[in-house]
């Protein structure tokens, strides 16, 4: 027996039905928002990721899932979707808005524990070429509603402005003084960091307390970068969106400006794990080669989180389990069967070759909510159907069968 690899999973039912829920659930809450559907590559190209992602982020550093292929290049299971939508973007020569949607598995090597997995899969959004609040707005709604509508209890959006570049230019190095200051407490991380990308050491969480009392962006913003906040904070109150200012949220990745936020809920506690993040990544395009600017914002949700986060339904699996009294009535059965699935109910069946009682046990554990007998009565036009909730058996009219199927 060779088992699974450390950090992945086995997604088996009865635990996939919350998955194919939520995935549904994102399904039709990007169609609504007018988010189009992209498939990614899993592999790219290392360098996309050192460059978009940030040589000097953990995810570069430690988590690829990097090789060689036989061509002799450097590959990448990718760790995230954004660097890689911009890229396509970017290569079909994308000019205007682009809104789109992606879902699949990434890469990270951690170290695995509850909600943190090697391989886990993102849902992901994407709203390119607006640089307007607007975007930014939408986003972070879509991220609430998505939870929301999953059924995870207890939202809470942790939003911050981290300013774009030419704000950062005398905030960075505020910081670093400040940084210097306590470098004697600092980790050995952070130390070699504070330079070179100090804002990278206000999410340390080795750190915490040691740059509790730093300066933070949302202090030192340009007045265009306050504006786009302001104008964010007030979207967001008049969709009726609560959310925390979280002044030391930077976020993990280095491409981002502006807007940053995460999701959070007490269903899910794992070490103040995020069940979502995002923000604004204008500098993104062009660290990757553009050479036009790509506006751009967007959020992935971690599915494993949300998932545990996510309370079971009750309802049925089924609309009706078909048994067969008798194999002779098998084609019957069959050819019924496949006109309720035609009509959109959804049916299971076992066969006529098997005992009624044995037919019964599979309906009691396939959760239909009723149960159709095909039995002598076929041959004067009715069916008997019960009730899985209430028990009662009634025998009908075929035709009114189907309509109390279908009610
Ligand atoms: P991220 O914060 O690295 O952002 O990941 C987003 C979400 O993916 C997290 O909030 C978490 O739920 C989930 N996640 C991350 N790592 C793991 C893991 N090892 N195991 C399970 N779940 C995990 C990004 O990936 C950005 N690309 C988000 C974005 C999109 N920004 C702009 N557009």
């Amino acid at each position: 027996m060779i088992p699974r690899l450390k950090g992945t999973d086995d997604i088996l039912p009865p635990e996939s039905a919350r998955w194919r829920r939520l995935l549904r659930g994102f399904d039709d809450l990007a169609a609504r928002y007018g988010y189009d559907l992209v498939l990614m590559p899993v592999l790219e190209a290392t360098e996309l990721f050192a460059r978009g992602v940030g040589a000097d982020t953990e995810v570069v550093q430690k988590q690829m899932y990097t090789f060689e292929d036989r061509g002799g290049r450097s590959v990448t299971l990718r760790p995230e979707f954004t660097a890689g939508i911009v890229r396509a973007y970017v290569e079909a020569g994308g000019t205007g808005v682009m809104k789109v949607a992606a879902s699949g598995p990434q890469f990270r090597y951690e170290q695995p524990q509850k909600g943190r997995r090697r391989q886990f899969h993102q849902v992901d959004l994407e709203y390119l070429g607006e640089p307007g609040p607007r975007a930014d707005i939408e986003v972070i709604e879509m991220s609430h509603r998505l939870l929301a509508e999953a059924g995870v209890p207890g939202i809470t959006v942790h939003l911050n402005s981290i300013g774009d570049a030419s704000d950062r230019a005398t905030y960075r190095d505020l910081l670093r003084d400040f940084l210097h200051g306590v470098a004697n407490e600092l980790s050995p991380d952070s130390r070699r960091r504070m330079d070179d990308n100090p804002l990278r050491v206000l999410d340390s969480k080795v750190d915490k307390d040691v740059v509790a009392a730093a300066p933070v962006p949302l202090d030192h913003l340009g007045a265009e970068t306050a504006a786009h906040f302001a104008a964010v904070r007030s979207g967001l109150d008049a969709a009726g969106i609560g959310y925390e200012i979280a002044p030391r949220l930077v976020r993990g990745l280095d491409y981002y400006n502006r807007t940053v936020f995460e999701v959070f809920s007490p269903a899910f506690e794992a070490a103040q794990s995020s069940l979502g993040g995002g923000g604004r990544y204008d500098p993104l395009g062009e660290l990757i080669g553009s050479r036009l600017p790509v506006p751009g914002v967007g959020v992935a949700m971690g599915c494993d989180r949300i998932v545990a986060a996510m309370p079971d339904l009750e309802s049925p699996r089924l609309d009706v389990f078909v048994a067969v009294a008798g194999a002779a009535r098998e084609d019957v059965a069959s050819s019924w069967v496949r006109r309720l699935r035609a009509e959109g109910l959804r049916v299971d069946w076992a066969g006529g070759d098997r005992s009624l009682k044995s037919q019964f046990k599979a309906a009691d554990r396939s959760g239909a909510a009723a149960v159709a007998v095909i039995g002598d009565e076929w041959e004067r036009g009715e069916v008997r159907v019960k009730s899985m909730a209430t028990g009662e058996e009634v025998t009908m009219d075929i035709e009114e069968a189907v309509a109390w199927l279908h009610r």
